[in-house]
């Protein structure tokens, strides 16, 4: 199973989901192993480590936050079986590049798995302060849960 999380900078939310969803996965899931990136929409910050900020708070909850940011390209639509957006502005700016239309339905919002947070945007904490980023993970802690127990249940994963 490939999955990709995908937000704008791939400094801040993506990585984040990143290192969350690996964590639920590894306790949870001894069958199957799990191919899980995150990459951004803009090249912007391309090659950086995660914000120092985003990382300060997800390793108070123990989450180790070690990718680098690249930029979402085309390719990644036929590598991945899911691309996980964490805003609706990414969700129009990843299918801006598939022209035909032939992924849509690998695309996916991540609140879409959360029962608090559904349907909503993870708001983007560049530009806050720091309760901004204790509000993404806890935005992303119940919606990987979430998208971990629709996995499990729709490939019948143990
Ligand atoms: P992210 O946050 O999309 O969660 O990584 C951002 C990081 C950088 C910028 C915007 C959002 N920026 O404009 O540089």
């Amino acid at each position: 199973m490939n999955i990709l999380f995908v937000c704008l900078g791939n400094i801040c939310r993506s990585p984040a989901a990143e290192a969350v969803f690996k964590s639920l996965a590894e306790k949870e899931i001894t069958t199957h192993s799990f191919n899980i990136d995150s990459a951004g929409t803009s090249a912007y910050h391309a090659g950086e480590r995660a914000d120092s900020r985003m990382r300060k708070m997800a390793i108070k909850r123990f989450y180790n936050l070690t990718s680098r940011s690249r930029q979402f390209i085309y390719s990644d639509f036929k590598k991945f079986d899911y691309i996980i957006v964490m805003d609706n502005k990414n969700y129009k700016d990843v299918l801006s590049i598939d022209k035909e239309n032939k992924y849509i339905n690998k695309v996916k919002l991540i609140t879409d798995f959360s029962k608090n947070y559904f349907n909503s945007d993870v708001p983007d904490p560049y530009y806050g302060g720091n309760e901004g980023f204790n509000e993404v993970l806890n935005i992303l802690e119940e919606s990987c849960q979430g998208l971990l127990e629709y996995l499990k249940s729709a490939y019948n994963l143990k």
